[in-house]
């Protein structure tokens, strides 16, 4: 912490002074989980305080979809990236072409799309969802078959929780989670048994399926705060342990993780640079934000 107080330091006073508020996903190192964010959240719960901040300036402490779902939701905002490079390897695999492509193959099925996307193909979707909704959006659809884009073993796991659909898929994947494989899991649980294996939905089904319980990742830390496993594995990324183990000294974080290099791109260093230059703005086309907005209200709405 004596390398980081310096910084906590400044970017908390120097926010006040620029009216900002910082969000940060749950895969924030804990410098900046734990020293500078105001709220802190799954993908769902950064959208909908977005929606509630009354600060003019966001500061969004996790990758770009995230930032652009901020700033379509607050046009009027500035929503500043500390790094324009934090991508997201699901963002990266579709384009609303590929919306529109998988719409001629499955004529009248809805298209309900991960907001791991960009203002692009979230414009192009019917509805977005998150890891913590996505059955429930899938099984709110008034049609047999639903279009899930882009992440195939999300749809593989929620065409699990939605038998009654038939569910077809985008070929996108997180390189973060589909590096998991089912054997690691048993031999794991073989090697440390009494471990409780609790896994991210972006995993593969086989991992999911060898898992106690799977969610997003704020569903993840509830379920370890409620349950206080003696061992816990979180098949998920690296920060997600380390945010939370401090408050949860009876719980022992076992096992390998997986770092997002995209996630990671952003360091105390750059928010202080951000907030000092107010720099980069996030700007969507605004006929863009205004369909990508409707996809992701909608959304927000069903969830509440
Ligand atoms: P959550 O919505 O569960 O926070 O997931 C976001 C994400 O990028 C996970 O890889
Ligand atoms: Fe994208 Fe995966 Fe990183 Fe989440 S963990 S931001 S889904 S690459």
């Amino acid at each position: 912490w004596a390398v980081y107080a310096p910084y906590v330091v400044a970017i908390n006073a120097l926010k006040k002074k620029r009216g900002a508020v910082i969000l940060a996903h749950n895969y924030m190192t804990p410098d900046i989980y734990h020293g500078v964010a105001d709220y802190v959240g799954d993908s769902l719960q950064l959208a909908i305080k977005a929606t509630e901040v009354e600060e003019d300036v966001i500061v969004q402490c996790g990758v770009h979809f995230m930032a652009e779902t901020s700033k379509i939701l607050n046009p009027q905002k500035i929503v500043l990236m500390p790094d324009m490079e934090a991508g997201c390897s699901l963002a990266s695999s579709i384009t609303a072409e590929g919306v529109e492509q998988m719409r001629a193959k499955y004529p009248g099925a809805p298209v309900v799309t991960y907001v791991n996307t960009t203002a692009d193909v979230k414009a192009a979707s019917d509805i977005c969802c998150t890891s913590s909704n996505a059955a429930q959006i899938v099984a709110a659809q008034d049609s047999d078959t639903v279009i899930m884009t882009p992440d195939q073993y999300l749809a593989q796991n929620v065409a699990k929780q939605v038998p009654g659909k038939k569910i077809v898929w985008w070929e996108g994947s997180c390189i973060v989670h589909e590096q998991y494989t089912a054997q690691d899991l048993i031999e794991f649980r073989e090697w440390n048994p009494g471990t409780r294996i609790i896994a991210h939905p972006e995993c593969p089904p086989d991992v999911v399926a060898e898992a106690d319980y799977s969610g997003s990742t704020s569903g993840i830390i509830s379920y370890v705060e409620n349950e206080k496993p003696e061992k816990a594995m979180l098949v998920t990324e690296c920060s997600m342990a380390s945010n939370i183990s401090d408050a949860l000294p009876e719980v022992d974080f076992v096992g390998p993780c997986n770092m997002c290099p995209f996630m990671k791109k952003i360091t105390l260093e750059k928010v202080l640079y951000s907030l000092h230059t107010m720099t980069t703005p996030v700007e969507v086309d605004k006929a863009v934000a205004e369909k990508a907005r409707l996809a992701v209200q909608r959304m927000i709405d069903l969830s509440k």
